[in-house]
């Protein structure tokens, strides 16, 4: 296959909607149409960014230094990862970017939504993906779904409310700027849901 031009693609859901599991299988279905594909994650993604993930899905602190940290991880990410990758004419696929942050930070805690704009257009005022997946299902069932983990993170413990209102604060995201979001309905099976990105590897 000739090299295609790159794409930066992102999954983004609440806690137990299951996008991890899909990712995996979405970027070896990529890579079996010949895609070079790169797979990472946030918070983290660079030797520095897995030690802020630590730190962030462990400790206590203000949601100011949560979102600070967030995207102190981000610009590392961006510049070790995504971007030399992106300029290699690779596929990006990352599990969470920016949205996340709107969503947990910005709706779930409170953060002032026009702060988090600053941080964003500071970090990454020319990149954002080109398609997000956004996995959306009812917080009953991503609970229900993260009642059968073991131990969960600091985000993970939070109440049913936390999360209706991450789930809000994604919706609001994709109103914003609908062109950028396929919304995957993934409260169905597993293999309902396969479907559904097949659609949307076809399209790609
Ligand atoms: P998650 O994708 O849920 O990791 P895992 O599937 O391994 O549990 O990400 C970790 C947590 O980080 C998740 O609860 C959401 C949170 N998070 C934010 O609050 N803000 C952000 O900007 C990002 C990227 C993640």
């Amino acid at each position: 296959m000739s090299p295609d031009k790159n794409k930066f693609i992102t999954f983004e859901g609440v806690d137990g909607a299951g996008k991890s599991t899909h990712l995996a299988w979405f970027a070896e279905m990529l890579r079996q149409r010949g895609h070079d594909v790169v797979v990472t994650r946030e918070p983290g993604g660079t030797p520095l960014g897995e030690q802020l993930r630590e730190i962030l899905l462990n400790q206590t602190m203000s949601v100011g230094t949560e979102a600070m940290l967030m995207f102190a991880a981000r610009l590392e990410h961006i510049e070790q990862i995504i971007k030399p990758a992106l300029l290699a004419c690779k596929w990006v696929i990352s599990d969470r970017f920016s949205d996340a942050s709107f969503a947990y930070q910005g709706s779930g805690r409170g953060m002032d939504w026009n702060k988090l704009k600053q941080l964003e257009q500071w970090v990454h005022p020319d990149l954002q993906p080109d398609l997000t997946l956004f996995f959306d299902v009812p917080v009953a069932v991503a609970r229900q779904r993260l009642a059968n983990n073991i131990s969960l993170d600091r985000f993970e413990q939070e109440q049913a409310d936390f999360f209706e209102r991450v789930r809000a604060g994604y919706h609001k995201r994709v109103q914003e700027n609908p062109h950028r979001y396929v919304v995957i309905d993934a409260a169905q099976s597993l293999e309902q849901v396969k479907l559904q990105l097949e659609k949307i590897i076809v399209s790609l």
